[in-house]
């Protein structure tokens, strides 16, 4: 058995995690709330709909890689440089939490939902003992012996924890892009009659099983993924306004003539496809490979 396996198996059998769950996210949407308007802007910078990809992976290697610098410079007894390496650890490890806890806060199942309460806690623990580690620092040959240790057992804590959080995004498909779980039609396939699309509304179809949704505008039509990049949410029943779509699982909402996302929590854009009528039925042909 991969040594991983067990390790997650103990992590998810830990007492109270379901009420940690709970209250964590009690306190993200209180934190969240208070910001009003700047509300969904801020979660979208979290979430990384700036950068088209999460922002969390990213951004975890800053702590993981200042920490790991410290590590190697507490070896060197290069001790000021150290601490610089730690105190840039511990600035990255807050927006490591941030972004993170921001990923989290929208999963629905219940294994990541516990995995991230157990990643998160590591990450605390581990920010505790580097936070400890910064403040010893520079304080005669003893403190710096205890900081030198501290430091050494946050890094093993944040390494557990980096086994954790790989194992939300490639295991528990926390982060990747739904929308490319199936591969879509490359050349021009048909979709069906144009008439089978209400006026002003949306249907889901399935061309050559890849499930895609049509928006009709009288002769217009546009056709973009049907599920969600974000989770895989059914965007057919959603809500549409206009040219725009809005997920009915987390609110993402995306522009249905080209895919484009307007706000997450997804942090991808939606696949979009090129759109033709030809005697009453809709082709539809990828605008890229995907
Ligand atoms: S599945 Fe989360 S916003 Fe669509």
């Amino acid at each position: 058995m991969p040594l991983s396996q067990p390790l997650v198996d103990l992590a998810l059998s830990l007492p109270g995690l379901e009420g940690a769950a709970g209250a964590l996210a009690g306190c993200f949407d209180a934190a969240l709330g208070a910001l009003g308007p700047a509300k969904q802007p801020v979660k979208d910078v979290l979430n990384g709909t700036w950068l088209g990809h999460p922002a969390h992976p990213p951004i975890t290697d800053v702590p993981v890689g200042a920490w790991t610098a410290a590590l190697v410079l507490d070896l060197l007894g290069e001790r000021r440089a150290a601490k610089v390496a730690v105190g840039v650890g511990l600035l990255g490890a807050v927006g490591a939490a941030s972004t993170g806890l921001a990923d989290w806060r929208d999963v629905a199942n219940e294994r990541p939902k516990k995995l991230g309460v157990v990643h998160a806690a590591l990450n605390v623990t581990a920010t505790g003992f580097y936070a400890a580690s910064f403040a010893l620092r520079g304080r005669g040959e003893r403190e710096e012996r205890r900081a030198v240790a501290l430091a050494a057992t946050g890094y093993a804590i944040a390494f557990l924890s980096a086994l954790y959080g790989g194992e939300l995004a490639f295991d528990l498909h926390v982060g990747p892009n739904f929308a490319h779980n199936a591969s879509p039609p490359g050349e021009e396939s048909d979709a069906g009659p144009l008439d089978d699309v209400p006026d002003g509304g949306m249907k889901r179809v399935e061309v050559n099983g890849y499930p895609v949704l049509l928006t009709r505008r009288g002769e217009r039509v546009s056709a973009i993924a049907a599920i969600c990049a974000h989770q895989g949410g059914p965007l057919e029943e959603g809500t549409l306004e206009g040219e725009v779509v809005q997920c009915p699982w987390h609110g993402s909402r995306f522009c249905v003539t080209d895919g484009a996302l307007i706000n997450g929590p997804s942090a991808y854009p939606q696949p979009a496809f090129g759109v033709r009528v030809v005697d009453g039925r809709i082709r539809v042909a990828a605008l890229e490979p995907l």
